[in-house]
């Protein structure tokens, strides 16, 4: 039987930028709208246009940059919104605008102070307003899976009417059950007669820990996008993993009566750029991309493994890109090698420069390090690509740290701040301490230290040590990354990272003011 296509929805640069602290830059939201468009996901989310001004300029960027996707900016259901998002994409092949506002009772009383007349009112005219500028218009209704079903057949009927061409249905808080969730889906196409007109589509948080088996579900009962995130990012405990939704499609033919058109030799190499450039590191055990996905421990498994792969493995790591530790580039390899490694791990430098620094940067580190594989590689390109884009801000020129028992640990750096460079000391409870306590008495950032942590990017005791600190100001929480072979500088740049991140200015939430 022929399959259909399963339509998906990437939302790692919007719904996965909600996770508190993994906002990104306008470059690094390029750099992941390229690494999705090679994946061939069918619709990048690249932001929310109207959020603030950061968000506008990386929406733009993207619809101008990207060819083969197509790009989308969320709106709520407000001309000012819908305008924003309109003129964002302006310069994209294909562009579309994804405006929403709550329909359960609890978000309409509580958040929006509406009723349900005033709702269906703004969301028809929202989606006859946003057709006007865009032909391609995606409605959701916000909280669907606690929506009163009557009312969403009326709200449905109406935007479709309106020109709406995909109908979402989110599950806001992770609160629906596959079968129910799935079945509500099923009646809602059933029963509304215009539902032919629109391809419905399901948005699912994993707050139960049930977003992708919910996503997939719903697929069964006629859903025929999905919109997820890479390594299941997403605001609180984040939405349905992309890697798990493609891949549970694939392996299971046999019973989904989809198909999508990702490459998924690329899923590796995505999750790792999405990973390195927010800060949030996969878990070892997480379904596809996580570190022991593919790596049997028990004898037992081993044997039957090398005996016949299928014995203990679904699908392959080679169908997701996984080389592990394939020693790809050592001192000798020349520019072209690196560069040639590089295109096919999916980094493109926007500048000459940007190659040099990180041509240099390699040799730099094959020089202390006799086998440099992918996860080097990406490490050391994400922190050009973090200079680069931070252009001004403050960065590390000198690091010397002295730490000898019985003596308290001590730091002298130099930092270098709009060309100016200035000198600090400090003693502390650990070397990382007193680099850090050297930082803040130049900084007075007034921000706290909520996580540290260091993950060995390869094995072996000359690995680089890949380096997460989250800060928090206000309310507001950043995560800044570094990485090195000396671990206190990568610590010292992961720091200095957040710092300026901190600085940016805060964006609008979608979900704060539905209306
Ligand atoms: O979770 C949600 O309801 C959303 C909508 C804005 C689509 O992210
Ligand atoms: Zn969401």
């Amino acid at each position: 039987m022929k399959k259909q296509k399963l339509i998906i929805f990437d939302t790692t640069l919007r719904d996965g930028e909600q996770s508190p602290g993994a906002s990104m830059t306008r470059d690094e939201k390029l750099r992941v709208a390229k690494a999705l468009e090679k994946l061939r996901v069918d619709v990048i989310e690249a932001g929310f246009a109207v959020s603030s001004p950061g968000d506008f300029a990386s929406v733009k960027a993207i619809a101008e940059t990207i060819k083969d996707s197509t790009v989308c900016s969320l709106a709520r259901a407000k001309n000012q919104d819908i305008d924003s998002a309109a003129e964002a994409l302006k310069g994209a092949s294909s562009g579309r605008i994804h405006t929403f506002i709550a329909t359960s009772p609890i978000h309409m009383k509580y958040k929006l102070q509406m009723n349900p007349d005033q709702v269906f009112e703004q969301a028809v005219s929202a989606v006859k307003y946003a057709r006007n500028l865009i032909d391609d218009v995606e409605f959701s209704l916000e909280d669907a899976s606690r929506s009163d079903f009557d009312f969403m057949c009326r709200v449905i009927e109406g935007v479709i009417g309106a020109g709406a061409k995909t109908i979402n249905l989110p599950d806001t808080v992770g609160y629906g059950f596959p079968e129910e969730y799935a079945n509500t889906i099923g009646r809602l196409i059933e029963s509304i007669p215009n539902s032919d007109k629109a391809i419905f589509s399901v948005h699912c948080h994993n707050d139960l820990g049930l977003a992708v088996s919910n996503s997939l579900a719903a697929v069964m009962k006629g859903a025929r996008q999905i919109e997820c995130t890479i390594n299941g990012l997403g605001e609180r405990a984040g939405n349905a993993a992309l890697e798990e939704v493609v891949m549970a499609v694939r392996t299971r033919k046999d019973i989904f009566p989809v198909e999508t058109r990702i490459e998924t030799i690329h899923i590796t190499s995505t999750s790792r750029l999405v990973s390195s450039i927010t800060g949030f590191p996969v878990q070892p055990n997480k379904a596809i991309v996580g570190a022991n996905a593919f790596a049997h421990e028990s004898g037992i498994h081993q044997d039957g493994v090398l005996k016949f792969r299928e014995t203990y493995e679904i699908m392959s790591a080679q169908d997701v890109g996984l080389q592990t530790n394939k020693i790809v580039l050592g001192k000798l390899s020349g520019r072209a090698a690196f560069a040639a490694r590089l295109e096919e791990l999916g980094t493109h430098f926007e500048s000459k420069t940007e190659m040099n620094e990180a041509f240099a940067k390699f040799k730099d580190l094959a020089d202390k390090k006799r086998e440099i594989y992918d996860e080097d590689l990406q490490a050391l390109v994400s922190e050009v690509q973090l200079d680069e884009s931070n252009g001004d801000q403050i960065t590390l020129e000198a690091l010397e740290v002295i730490s000898k028992t019985g003596r308290p640990p001590s730091a002298t750096l130099t930092l270098k701040y709009k060309g100016e460079s200035y000198d600090s000391s400090s003693e502390g409870d650990g070397p990382v301490d007193a680099a850090f306590k050297a930082i803040e008495k130049l900084a007075k950032s007034d921000t706290e230290l909520k996580l540290y942590s260091v993950n060995a990017v390869t094995a072996g005791t000359d690995s680089q040590g890949e380096v997460t600190v989250r800060l928090e100001k206000g309310g507001r929480i950043v995560n800044g990354q570094g990485a090195d072979t000396d671990v206190l500088v990568a610590s010292v740049r992961a720091y200095l990272h957040a710092l300026n991140l901190i600085q940016n200015p805060d964006r609008l939430h979608p979900q704060l003011d539905g209306i």
